[in-house]
């Protein structure tokens, strides 16, 4: 597993997504409840990028469809209930969906020394 420098500690603000590409990993970093993470900047529903998305309550909400994802964990929160930020009743979400089952975010695992933070790839 590499471990690689990818922010100063300052750069990564609570609440708000800082997009990196590291090596051909494409990451978002964060601050949430003042415990730093790092995620996959790919949505698992079909695979669009993140980055533009807000956070809210700790969890990243996909700009596509919804899909909301916990920036600590990775875990799924909530699932295709959206399109394009217009939230949609209950029995489209399904057909939204397209046939993906739910799914987590691939987290990774950070470092800090002094004001630098490595990610682990
Ligand atoms: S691409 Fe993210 S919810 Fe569809």
């Amino acid at each position: 597993m590499d471990k690689i420098f990818v922010a100063n500690l300052d750069d990564i603000k609570t609440d708000t997504l800082l997009s990196k590409n590291i090596n051909g990993h494409k990451v978002l970093l964060s601050k949430i409840k003042g415990q730093l993470c790092a995620v996959e900047n790919r949505c698992p529903h079909l695979g669009l990028p993140l980055a533009k998305g807000e956070v809210c309550d700790g969890a990243v909400v996909c700009p596509f469809h919804g899909s909301s994802f916990d920036l600590l964990s990775g875990a799924n929160v909530d699932w295709t209930n959206a399109f394009f930020g217009m939230p949609m009743p209950g029995w489209t979400h399904k057909l939204i969906a397209l046939g993906k089952s739910p799914a987590a975010l691939k987290t990774y695992k950070l470092e800090c020394e002094g004001e630098q933070v490595f990610i682990h790839l």
